[in-house]
Order: C-alpha cells, then sequence, then structure tokens
C-alpha cells in the first residue's frame, strides 16, 4: 500500500504519562483511508536531513485527525517530542495491512507498553462495525507498574472493559498479563463460547497470545515490531518468517506484508 505523503499540522501535543506523548495531526488524507492496525511513517522535524523516518501506529482516525501515542526512547522520538502546536510534519501513509475491521465472537485485545495504540483505534472500528448484541471488546494490557499502564480512559470512554495485570500489583492483579487472559480464555471455552484475540507489544507477548490463538484453535492477529528503515518494501530490514498461502515458509516484510499477521502463519 503506497499511501499519501502528506503534510500534516500539529492540532494537539501533550503529555499521555511520563515519557509518552499524545499527537494528534490534521491529515485529511491519511485520515480518509487508514484503518486500525496500519502505521504512518513520519519524517521528524528538524531531523529531515539527518535521519530516516519514524514509524509509528495510528491510536485514532478519522474527522480529517490522525492520533498516534509514542514513546520517547531516543533520537527522533525526543526531537519529535518538542514540534509545537501549529508546525507542519510530513507523514506517509497509511502503510501495510493492519487487523480485520470485523470480529466473529469476543474481540479479546491484548497490549503491552506503546502496542496498546493500535488496539485502542481497533477497539472503536470493531464496535462501530459490530451488531448491537456483539459482545464487546475486553482489553488485558500489562505492565511492570502502574505507571506502565497508557490510555485506559480512553479505552473505558468507547465502552471497553479493562482487564489489568502488573509485575508488582501496584494496578490490577499481580503477574503478567496472561493471567487475567487466561481466567477468561477458560470462562468463555466453558460456556463454548467463540473469541478472536488482536495483540501488540513486545515480541514475548506476541508470542504467547499467538500460541494461545493456535492452541484453542481460534483466530489470532498479531501486529509485529519490527525495525523498519524504508517502511515501504525495499530494504528488507523488517524480516519476519511467515508460512505462504502455498505453506511454504517466506521472508515476509512486516511493512508491506504486515504489520498484521495472521497467528497460525506466524515461524517463531
Ligand atoms: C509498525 C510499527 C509501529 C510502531 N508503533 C509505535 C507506536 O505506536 N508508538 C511508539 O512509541 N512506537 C512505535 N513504534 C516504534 C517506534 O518506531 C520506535 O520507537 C522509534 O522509531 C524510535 O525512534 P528513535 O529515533 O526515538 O529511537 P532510536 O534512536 O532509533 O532507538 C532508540 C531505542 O529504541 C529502540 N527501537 C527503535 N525502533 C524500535 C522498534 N521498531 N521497536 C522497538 N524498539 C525500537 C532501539 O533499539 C533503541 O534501543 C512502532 C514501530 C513499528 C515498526
Ligand atoms: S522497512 Fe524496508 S522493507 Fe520493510
Amino acid at each position: 500500500m503506497a499511501g499519501f505523503n502528506e503534510t500534516c499540522r500539529v492540532l494537539e501535543h501533550v503529555d499521555a504519562a511520563p515519557g509518552y506523548r499524545f499527537l494528534v495531526l490534521a491529515a485529511p488524507k491519511i485520515a480518509a483511508a487508514v484503518t486500525a492496525g496500519q502505521f504512518v511513517h513520519v519524517r521528524v522535524p528538524g531531523l529531515e536531513k539527518t535521519a530516516l523516518r519514524r514509524p509509528f501506529s495510528v491510536f485514532d482516525g478519522g474527522d480529517g485527525k490522525l492520533t498516534l501515542l509514542y514513546k520517547i526512547v531516543g533520537r527522533g522520538t525526543e526531537a519529535l517530542k518538542a514540534a509545537p502546536v501549529g508546525c507542519e510534519i510530513e507523514v506517509l501513509g497509511p502503510l501495510g495491512y493492519g487487523f480485520p475491521s470485523t470480529c466473529d465472537g469476543v474481540p479479546l485485545l491484548v497490549g503491552g507498553g506503546f502496542g496498546v495504540a493500535p488496539l485502542h483505534f481497533l477497539a472503536k472500528t470493531l464496535l462501530a462495525n459490530a451488531k448491537p448484541d456483539a459482545p464487546k471488546p475486553i482489553l488485558f494490557v500489562g505492565g511492570r507498574t502502574a505507571g506502565d499502564l497508557l490510555a485506559l480512559d480512553r479505552f473505558r470512554a468507547l465502552g471497553v472493559e479493562v482487564r489489568v495485570a502488573t509485575n508488582d500489583g501496584s494496578a490490577g492483579v499481580k503477574g503478567f498479563v496472561v493471567d487475567p487472559l487466561d481466567d477468561e480464555l477458560a470462562a468463555l471455552r466453558e460456556k463454548g463460547e467463540t473469541f478472536e484475540l488482536f495483540t501488540c507489544g513486545p515480541d514475548g507477548l506476541l508470542h504467547a497470545v499467538a500460541m494461545r490463538a493456535t492452541g484453542t484453535g481460534m483466530k489470532g492477529w498479531i501486529s509485529m515490531d519490527r525495525h523498519m528503515i524504508c517502511g515501504v518494501g525495499a530494504c528488507f530490514a523488517c524480516i519476519q518468517k511467515i508460512k505462504g498461502a502455498d505453506g511454504n515458509v517466506f521472508n515476509a516484510r512486516c511493512c508491506v506484508n504486515g504489520p498484521v499477521f495472521k497467528a497460525e502463519d506466524i515461524v517463531w
């Protein structure tokens, strides 16, 4: 998917939590086309001549606007955090293939860190497309401590039930995010209910969720976060081994063949 190269004005730029920012951009072309799980490639203001673009998921899209939720981790995001309201940022997108826009059964969303970003847009999309009596999405989110949990108020405002686990017990249950997830999977199995799993976050979490999808025979959708350079399929920096439709394993490029893949297709 080629996407548009759009010059976007910064409408809002605020802290989301210590070390995390929400960036809202006026992006009529990209916002009209983007679907949940796709990403955009951002040319960071001030680093246009010295740094490559940086990829970010879309936290929210539509109404001519794009919202990103990003973590400040290095040179690019340090520079991005200083972009003032009113400045212009060049954004390429939407890129890649995202999540499906409907769900068969209970949508179980599992996120860690900034991995909640595409899940927010996904929850909004699934709710908009669901039949009135369809089960609402449940978000399972984990972190080391309460400070690692992001944007939970925004999920709750959509009507999403949020179940939290922290390693230190400072919020939700003490343990890992798969603990409350496994409780829910057991309850759904007992009731004989169908569900689908959607996840984005660190690789360990993606693997754990993918195993639960393949282990239960339910659909699983995994958003792979790989280092990207070009973002458009030219450099092969973002390789992931994937089982193709013919059963053969190939080197998929997460930027153009993903970033979202079916759980059963990923070769770990
Ligand atoms: C499809 C996709 C969607 C993404 N969505 C988001 C998002 O919604 N919010 C968000 O905060 N980040 C997201 N990322 C990660 C984001 O692109 C990187 O954090 C960012 O490019 C780092 O730029 P930097 O110059 O600040 O850091 P750098 O100076 O390039 O690196 C600083 C540190 O961050 C690590 N890092 C760099 N790129 C990644 C990466 N892709 N994944 C994990 N660690 C990385 C480096 O290894 C290094 O340790 C996404 C990445 C991809 C591929
Ligand atoms: S980032 Fe260049 S091929 Fe994916």
